[in-house]
């Protein structure tokens, strides 16, 4: 068998209000799924401002915080959690550049989405943000730690 390598992470996902409004829910959680990576929490919720604020706090100031913080708190978001080896990155890879019209096809910006402010998913752009992000999400009482009968198969 294939040497298993890689520190395992965790990495926050929000599929945001468009998403969930689109009826993309089952779409973008089926390519996670797909790709094999681990699903370690879930839930839907609407997020209020003061969360918003401090989920995205590396924009406060900028001239689009305003809107981003209006649009995330809009309607409600799946919140996730996903962990193995290289799972930030991956996810990373797997939604796209932030503005759709850049997105790769295959991406789930680049077959999904059209506008910069309405992208659809989020996922932590490092395993330091992933750290800060998941505990304004969940409680580590929310987050299961199970195997997959697959794990073997795929890491
Ligand atoms: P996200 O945090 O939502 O996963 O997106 P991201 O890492 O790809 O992009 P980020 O730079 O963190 O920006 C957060 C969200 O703000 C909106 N944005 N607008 N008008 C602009 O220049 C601008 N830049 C960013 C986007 O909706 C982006 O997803
Ligand atoms: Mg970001």
């Amino acid at each position: 068998m294939p040497e298993k390598t890689g520190t395992v992470e965790r990495t926050l996902v929000l599929i945001k209000p468009d998403g969930v409004q689109r009826g993309l829910i089952g779409s973008i959680i089926g390519r996670l799924e797909k790709k094999g990576l681990h699903l370690a929490g879930l839930k839907m919720l609407v997020l209020d401002g003061a969360t918003a604020e401090r989920h995205y706090a590396e924009h406060t100031g900028k001239d689009f915080f305003p809107s981003l913080i209006s649009f995330i708190t809009s309607g409600p978001v799946v919140a996730m959690v996903w962990e193995g080896p290289n799972v930030v990155g991956m996810v990373r890879s797997m939604m796209g550049a932030t503005n759709p019209v850049a997105a790769a096809p295959g991406t789930i910006r680049g077959d999904l989405a059209i506008s910069m402010g309405m992208n659809l998913i989020h996922g932590s752009d490092s395993v330091t943000t992933a750290k800060r992000e998941i505990p304004l999400f969940f409680s580590a009482q929310e987050l299961c730690a199970w195997q997959s009968t697959e794990t073997d198969w795929l890491v």
